[in-house]
């Protein structure tokens, strides 16, 4: 029998790229760079299964090639690069790589969290110039984690999975979300209205999705409430923050400081967050181990094969 064809956009871990031989053709050997316009095309036209990741562009008119395509298996659990009801229009699937990338992101988050609030990343270039007079007590202090109120903006999986891991630092968590979520035992999570969650948060992290209501949503006004002495963590999207008022807050000291996997118009870095010293930049690594990648492959793959035998995909996405 003919195997199925399979478009995927990037180049993907290797153990995944093994799962996949033998039982797709593969339309094309996948690079590491993005694909071309015409690639892209291509891909969607003559596929009946594609792979593609957050950074590729699924509009209208990539779709309006894709007569025999069944299945679009993001490789991410964001899906705001894809028309979602022009795919559901045209009968594609669409699905997500959720679970998987959970704890390494919920993990990523507190390593900027407490390189922000201890200063690591300023500390180990100092020590790297070769230029560190040593030990004084005035030296490069940085703020507790310790007991402090996290506040998370998004209560959904990896909103939760940050908020367990609090509870090592001991410190209360209030969320912002859309439902109650109930504590683990022995923790408190107390659900608060958004402003009150900027108002009274030492450290407020963002996981909601990308959509049209939450563009922008920390915004200048939003960013006003926040403390002096807070600091602001995004592993999610950059268009969630209006970067050009992160740039003017952070600059006038307003907040603390920012940690930043993921920015308004990746891979451009406003260039006033690049020179500022109370800043972590890491280059969207929320998802990035081996172990979570090939996961997201397997994932993709899982789906692809079910809706491509004609049952329902176990990660398919349906709202925008
Ligand atoms: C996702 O899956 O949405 C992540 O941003 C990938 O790193």
């Amino acid at each position: 029998m003919e195997r199925p064809t399979l478009y995927i956009t990037r180049l993907l871990p290797q153990p995944v790229l093994d799962a996949i031989s033998g039982q797709y053709r593969l339309l094309a050997e996948p690079t590491d760079l993005p694909p071309t316009e015409e690639a892209l095309r291509r891909g969607f036209a003559e596929a009946q299964a594609v792979i593609c990741t957050l950074t590729d562009r699924i509009d209208a008119t990539v779709l309006s090639h894709a007569t025999k395509l069944k299945i679009i298996a993001n490789y991410a659990v964001g899906y705001n690069n894809i028309d979602l009801p022009t795919a559901t229009q045209r009968g594609i699937i669409v699905t997500n790589t959720p679970d998987v990338l959970t704890d390494a992101t919920a993990d990523l988050t507190w390593a900027l969290l407490l390189a922000l609030a201890r200063r690591v990343v300023e500390g180990d270039t100092w020590v790297r110039t070769g230029r560190w007079p040593g030990w004084t007590p005035t030296q490069m202090l940085g703020a507790d984690v310790s007991r402090k109120t996290l506040g998370i903006i998004g209560m959904g999986r990896i909103g939760q999975a940050v908020a367990q891991r609090a509870a090592g630092f001991r410190m209360p968590v209030i969320y912002e979300g859309r439902h109650s979520v109930s504590s683990p035992p022995g923790v408190s999570w107390t659900r608060r209205p958004l402003d009150e969650v900027l108002v009274e948060s030492d450290f407020v992290s963002l996981h909601v999705p990308l959509t049209e209501a939450t563009r922008h949503l920390i915004d200048r006004r939003k960013l006003a409430l926040m403390k002096p002495t807070a600091f602001l963590i995004n592993t999610l999207r950059g268009p969630v923050i209006d970067e050009a008022a992160l740039v003017s807050a952070l600059e006038a000291k307003t907040i603390a400081g920012a940690g930043l996997d993921v920015y308004e118009q990746e891979p451009v870095v406003s260039v006033g967050l690049i020179s500022l010293p109370n800043v972590v930049l890491l280059p969207h690594l929320g998802s990035a181990t081996l172990e979570t990648r090939v996961r997201m492959g397997l994932i993709c793959l899982d789906n692809i094969a079910v809706v491509l035998g004609g049952r329902p995909a176990p990660n398919r996405v349906t709202k925008t």
